[in-house]
């Protein structure tokens, strides 16, 4: 090889002697005088180089005036270190370097190229070429080819295809806004991104490939947080002739399988949680199981003792924090009451009662139960001495989901939610329909083409608006730590209930032809019973990383406002452009 006999990161004690050549990138300097010492570094790892006065003046002067990102090649002789490097693979070789080229120089970086790096969110994302080299963020692209080809390595072992879907389509409804393309041969006319493939992996079914999956990319127009991206990549999977138990078993199949593979962890079977449940319990459809803090409802203890706020409320619930009593200072439940009183949460106020060690009770509501009342709450929420309460209370859904909010926030402040841990849990039966104020229309909870529950299909034929609103889907959401990994559902594959849910939905008979005729005359052509699910590989990516974020598992991100730093887009287009796709728009006079 001419530029490299070996890469940074593979030479060992074992190879002293030899003499190689390496490529690499400068990541640091050190100039000793007599003995110039140079970090190069590839993506496999770091080497050190060694350059003598005394050996060679000139090309330790050469050596010397190396700026950091220099790209060069050396070659030299492999030989033991004196002064060892145990934190680095590489750490007990160095190389005595014999000559050197600088392949190209490099502009100081904005920022150090270093684990924790100096530069800020924009600057590392304007310079995306320069992050990349830094060996966490390399991590996590590594990580992900990996897991892509895991991925593909268990679904093609159980017969599934891969198959590609197009990218130019007719939106899809699935509750975010679509991404448009004018189409310059159809004037006025415009395709849109696909948000996913749901209605060809649908159409794949009814044409007989009864195992496709995909790592595709998806498009949806949406506000951005930490785990959501404008474009993001699904593992998308559908299987014809399955029940929900088919698929799950299939898809913990996949993740215990890529637990393995990647980290080495097995995961015993997945618990399972009804959505109902996990609201009840946890005040969220996406509970993070890493600790226990269940909900425990109080309304048949704490009301009717004189405390309005608690009189009034449609709920009165709380949670046990163990053995803080003693460690949480009146300063800590102070924080916290603010915490919780923040417009992002939303709370009045917050209830607590502490359970001292000395068996005295300290509470925020001592004028209004006594301690064997508030003992009694105790009891049916599991408490002991050392432990705290706290209790919100209000109407149902709001109380549920600040409590769900302060558990998280507790889990965090606590420690709670180890690194290492991983607690996947699948969240079933979803309702089918969700009633929106603001347009005082249902939507789907999932997507439209979600199956009821067998149990529900007659109670669908109704237009009563509670017996619409209790509607199960045969929907499920596969849960880690909190994130939502992924979604799915056994799908409607009869052209007549097809037709009924858009209908529910909102859609004329004409409208639902029109958006979806393809799928609706698809489904008279003998269509199988089939479901599936798709994964968001970003987050899994993340998840598995202990991560929250899943920018940097994407190795050109956008940026909360949608941009892409690097290439700045999205940015005008020349007139001329605008005028082939008919889309100026011509200000009168
Ligand atoms: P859903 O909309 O639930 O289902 O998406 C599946 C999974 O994709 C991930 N995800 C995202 N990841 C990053 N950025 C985003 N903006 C984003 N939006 C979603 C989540 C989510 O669980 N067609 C159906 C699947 C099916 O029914 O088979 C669908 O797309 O992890």
């Amino acid at each position: 090889m001419s530029y490299r006999s070996h890469n940074c990161g593979e030479l060992r004690l074992s190879d002293a002697g030899k003499t190689v050549k390496l490529s690499g990138w400068v990541q640091i300097g050190r100039d000793f005088g007599g003995l110039t010492f140079i970090d190069l570094r590839d993506r496999y790892g770091i080497t050190q180089l060694v350059f003598n006065m005394e050996d060679d003046a000139a090309l330790c002067e050469q050596a010397r005036k190396l700026g950091r990102e220099f790209v060069v090649s050396v070659e030299g002789l492999v030989r033991e270190r004196t002064s060892k490097n145990p934190n680095r693979a590489t750490g007990d070789i160095e190389i005595e370097a014999k000559s050197l080229d600088i392949l190209n120089p490099a502009k100081t970086p904005p920022f150090t190229i270093e684990d924790n790096s100096d530069g800020g969110d924009d600057l590392r994302m304007r310079y995306r070429y320069l992050d990349l080299r830094r060996s966490p963020v390399q991590h996590n692209i590594i990580f992900r080819s990996r897991l892509a080809l895991e991925t593909r390595k268990f679904l093609s072992d159980k017969n599934f295809l891969e198959i590609e879907t197009p990218f130019l389509i007719k939106s899809t409804p699935e509750g975010a806004r679509d991404f448009v393309v004018p189409s310059r041969m159809n004037p006025g006319q415009f395709y849109a991104l696909p948000q996913s493939p749901q209605t060809f992996k649908q159409i794949l079914m009814v044409a007989g490939y009864d195992r496709y999956f995909q790592i595709v990319r998806c498009f949806r127009d949406e506000d951005l947080r930490a785990d959501r991206q404008p474009e993001f990549t699904q593992i998308d999977c559908e299987m014809a002739f399955v029940t929900r138990e088919d698929v799950l078993n299939t898809f913990e199949g996949l993740t215990k399988h890529l637990f393995r593979s990647m980290l080495g962890l097995e995961l015993s079977n997945f618990p399972r949680m009804s959505y109902d449940d996990a609201l009840r319990l946890y005040g969220s459809d996406k509970p993070d199981l890493r600790f226990d803090m269940q909900f425990c409802e109080l309304n048949d203890l704490a009301q009717g003792k004189g405390f309005s706020v608690f009189d009034d409320a449609e709920l009165v619930v709380g949670i046990c924090a163990k053995g803080i009593a003693e460690s949480y200072t009146n300063k800590d439940l102070n924080d916290l009451t603010d915490w919780v009183k923040r417009p992002q949460i939303g709370a009045k106020g917050l209830v607590y009662a502490k359970f001292n060690t000395d068996g005295s009770i300290k509470t925020t509501v001592g004028k209004f139960f006594s301690d064997d009342q508030i003992r009694e709450w105790g009891q049916k929420m599991g408490a002991q001495t050392g432990d705290i309460l706290f209790i919100l209370s209000g109407e149902k859904e709001k109380t549920r989901k600040q409590l769900g909010e302060l558990r998280l926030e507790l889990g965090r402040r606590l420690g709670l939610m180890k690194p290492g841990d991983f607690k996947p849990l699948w969240v079933l039966d979803f309702p089918l329909l969700e009633w929106d104020e603001d347009s005082q229309r249902f939507f789907a909870m999932h997507h439209p083409f979600t199956s009821p529950k067998t149990e529900d299909l007659a109670r669908m034929m109704t237009d009563d608006f509670e017996t619409l609103k209790s509607l199960r889907a045969d929907a499920y959401d596969l849960v880690l730590n909190g994130s939502e990994i992924g979604g799915g559902s056994i799908r409607i594959h009869d052209r007549e209930l097809q037709s009924k849910n858009f209908k529910l939905l909102g859609f004329t008979p004409e409208q639902a032809e029109a958006q979806f005729g393809f799928l609706l005359g698809a489904f008279e052509f003998g269509a199988p019973p089939h479901g599936g699910i798709a994964f968001g590989f970003d987050r899994l990516c993340a998840v598995m990383n202990g991560q929250s974020s899943i920018r940097d598992f994407i190795a050109f991100p956008k940026n909360n406002q949608g941009r892409d730093m690097m290439i700045d887009a999205p940015s005008p287009v020349a007139d001329e452009q605008l005028d082939e796709l008919c889309l100026r728009v011509e200000l009168e006079e």
